[in-house]
């Protein structure tokens, strides 16, 4: 792919101008603030020229304040401010905008923004592309998205071995909270395969954020863009955060590049939905959830996967999810369950033993493993996993000492193999990558 000509001094001057005009209120669609509310305002005067995703700007001390329209009806449209507590008063005068558009550029990897795309990483300016994509995009209809890709290595040995996914798939990892996941997923951005990462990070602690960047990332950096979004932020900006990551991920894709998208975690995002729609006025039918959530989940992560049929270009998508209390079944984890080609499953009781990745291969699936594996790999998993099974399921029997050494054959050789198994499975951010995990560990059933 060729590098793209650099911007004159007259490309630049031309684009200032069409985004600032852009950003400038259409002024003859005025209306005024008809109520005030904490987490929102209400507009009067404006609701036969709005549209749902639109935006409003009041002016507010440090410029004009811009908010979403998150419902419209007959006497008045309900505004979210992005950001801000709400400075109006009744009566202050209201205007139209369009609503948020991106103009990615390849010279966004290895930059930090926001989720309205502002840098935030002090490196000065961005270069905007030509193109303008919107935040909240539809996915390619099925019947035109290319298959999913070959085997995508991502150098996490338990991954491989036991998920093994393909480009262009979308998995989850799921577990509680301090189990290892935003560390999981911060060694497969990583891995070697992709082009580009795009890293939406919703809802993290600003502290995080930093570690993530400096240290996690390190010389990965340079091929990732992050979004960032932290929990301080309104919920505007962390239900906008992952689209407008997967709206830059798109737009990488259909230059023929194999992205890698990254969401940690997408429960925030969930959260941050629902306080929107519940605003908006939804009743919440679902442990609090309003449905539009349950639509809104689905309609993100549709959008990893393939890309256009022909054009050669792959979402790879790894989404994190917060399972509350450890419960598994908790609605939002359901939704994204049922959305996703498979789920890797983090568990307490494995980082309690010391064991990272904490990754319970038993309950972990890649609905794609069989395009991966061939006979003999398949075969050497199953072996695996039947050990496991055996060795954990008598866990508490040999504690006690009922254990006795060739009383049950296979038990003996769980007994041998599976903690030489477990071993071998550890990895940490700072391990060297595995090649080839299958004939790392065919070793150990033979010895
Ligand atoms: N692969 C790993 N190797 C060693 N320690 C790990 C690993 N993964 C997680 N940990 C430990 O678990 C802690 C919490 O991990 P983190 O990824 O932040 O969890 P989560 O994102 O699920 O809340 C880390 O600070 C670290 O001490
Ligand atoms: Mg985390």
């Amino acid at each position: 792919m060729s590098p793209p000509p650099p911007a004159t001094a007259l490309d630049r001057l031309a684009d200032a101008v069409s985004r600032a005009a852009r950003e400038v209120p259409l002024v003859a669609e005025g209306g005024v603030v008809a109520a005030v509310a904490p987490g929102h305002y209400r507009v009067g005067g404006l609701s036969p020229f709005l549209k749902l995703g639109e935006r409003v700007a009041i002016p507010g001390p440090h410029g004009p304040q811009i908010g979403e329209v998150v419902r419209i009806d007959a006497d008045g449209a309900t505004v979210k401010p992005f950001e801000g507590a709400i400075d109006a008063r009744l009566e202050t005068r209201a205007w139209r905008m369009e609503p948020v558009s991106l103009q990615p550029d390849p010279t966004w990897k290895g930059r930090v923004v926001d989720a309205l795309g502002r840098p935030i990483d002090g490196r000065g300016d961005l270069r905007h592309g030509a193109g303008i994509v919107h935040p909240f995009r539809e996915p390619p209809p099925a019947m035109r998205r290319a298959r999913v890709g070959g085997h995508f290595r991502t150098g996490v040995r338990a991954i491989d071995l036991f998920t093994p996914l393909c480009a262009g798939q979308r998995i989850g990892v799921f577990a509680g909270s301090g189990v290892g996941k935003s560390t999981l997923i911060s060694m497969l951005a990583a891995a070697q395969a992709v082009d580009t990462v795009v890293i939406a990070l919703v809802g993290e602690r600003g502290r995080e954020v930093r570690e993530f960047l400096e240290e996690t990332l390190g010389t990965h950096r340079e091929k990732a863009v992050m979004v960032v979004s932290t929990g301080d932020e309104s919920p505007m900006m962390r239900r906008l955060a992952p689209n407008t990551a997967m709206a830059i991920a798109e737009f990488f894709r259909d230059r023929g590049e194999h992205v890698l998208l990254i969401a940690d975690s997408v429960t925030r995002y969930a959260h941050a939905a629902r306080d929107v729609a519940l605003a908006a006025g939804e009743p919440a039918v679902s442990r609090g959830y309003p449905p539009s959530v349950f639509s809104d989940l689905p309609r993100l992560l549709e959008r990893a996967g393939p890309g256009y049929e022909g054009t050669g270009g792959t979402i790879t998508g790894i989404f994190s999810v917060l399972v509350d209390g450890d419960d598994h079944n908790d609605p939002v984890a359901d939704a994204i369950r049922g959305t996703l080609d498979g789920h890797i499953v983090l568990e307490r009781w494995i980082a309690d033993r010391g064991r990272y990745p904490a990754m319970n291969p038993l309950t972990s699936i890649s609905r794609l493993s069989r395009k991966v594996w061939s006979r003999d790999e398949q075969a050497l998993v199953r072996s695996f996993c039947a050990l496991i099974a055996r060795f954990e399921e008598t866990r508490d029997l040999r504690l006690m000492g009922a254990y006795q050494q060739g009383a049950d054959p296979d038990l003996d050789r769980a007994v041998a193999v599976v903690p030489k198994l477990y071993d071998a499975l550890r990895q940490d951010p700072a391990s060297p990558k595995s090649e080839d995990p299958y004939r790392e560990l065919a070793a150990l059933l033979k010895g």
